[in-house]
């Protein structure tokens, strides 16, 4: 059983809000248009893409939702002013999306968020009926595994990282089973765009690289990602030192790797690395309501 507390996961997305605002102005600039005038983010996290989006196309409404009122918060203030922020799941239907958002919306965008509604295929079908005619729903769900670490670290067995993503993605699936009232999506999310009447359906994958050397604040977020990886599966968190595993993600050997890794005091610690890069490509599923 996995419960993810999104009001401790508050803090974390607004700096990857503030960390990812490179990436979100280079998407935002090429899914806005000129006639856009409702723009929703929908699970926005800290509020960095919606911030981009009402950068991107300043005569436009741009709502923010979320269904925790903590992370709400943190994007309340990451955004500025600049944008409506509002409390609504899309676990409720499209109702409360639909009062939230107020008018209907010529652009919604929806990363990482969509999987964790109980009925996927259900929250697609809410957010595409808050669609003005020819809106666009673009998903940002999936893609690559990002890639930072050489494959052979001098310590443990080579292959580390992979080993993490595997780890993930079986807790993924405990994480997908233990919402409750949940229920599977057995195809891709492009067929889920098409099944909720959406048309000329497409993905377009970003690949974004930061090669060496990153600088201290970049090789910063990565080991801090992996620290959040690495506690997220040990069921620790918020600064915990110790790593003790609630289930068997991964073998003893590799935890053993990973606190060496993740502990500044040590020889081995990732943040004193000079070969550490940043590699990911995300995919974008974007699909348009008839006119
Ligand atoms: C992994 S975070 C992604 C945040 C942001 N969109 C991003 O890409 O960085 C998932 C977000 O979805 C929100 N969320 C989870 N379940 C939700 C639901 N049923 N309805 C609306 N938001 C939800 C969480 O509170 C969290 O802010």
């Amino acid at each position: 059983m996995i419960e993810i507390d999104w009001a401790g996961e508050a803090g974390r997305l607004r700096a990857s809000a503030a960390g990812e605002a490179d990436w979100n102005a280079a998407v935002a600039g090429t899914l806005v248009r000129d006639t856009d005038k409702v723009v929703a983010d929908v699970g926005c996290g800290g509020g960095g893409m919606a911030k981009a989006l009402a950068e991107a196309r300043p005569g436009a409404t741009v709502v923010a939702i979320d269904a925790d009122p903590d992370v709400l918060a943190q994007a309340r203030e990451h955004t500025g002013g600049l944008v409506r922020c509002e409390l609504a799941s899309m676990d409720d239907g499209a109702e409360p999306l639909r009062q939230a958002i107020a008018a209907p919306a010529d652009l919604i965008w929806a990363s990482a968020s969509v999987h964790h509604a109980a009925d996927q295929q259900a929250a697609i079908d809410a957010l595409v009926s808050l669609l003005a005619p020819g809106g666009r729903l673009a998903l940002a769900e999936g893609g690559l595994p990002a890639r930072h670490l050489p494959w052979d670290l001098g310590i443990g067995e080579p292959g580390l990282e992979l080993r993490l993503d595997v780890a993930q993605d079986r807790w993924f699936k405990v994480m997908r089973e233990s919402l409750p009232g949940s229920v599977p999506l057995p195809y891709g999310w492009t067929e889920a765009l098409t099944r909720a009447g959406l048309t000329e359906v497409t993905t377009r994958s970003v690949l974004s690289e930061t090669p060496v050397p990153l600088t201290p604040e970049r090789l910063d977020r990565v080991v801090q990602g992996f620290r959040t990886r690495i506690e997220r599966l040990t069921g620790t968190g918020h600064g915990h030192g110790h790593l003790v595993p609630q289930e068997e993600w991964l073998t003893p050997a590799d935890l053993e790797v990973w606190q060496q890794l993740l502990d500044p005091e040590g020889p081995y610690f990732l943040g004193h690395r000079a070969d550490l890069a940043a590699l990911s490509v995300r995919s974008v599923h974007i699909g348009h309501a008839p006119r």
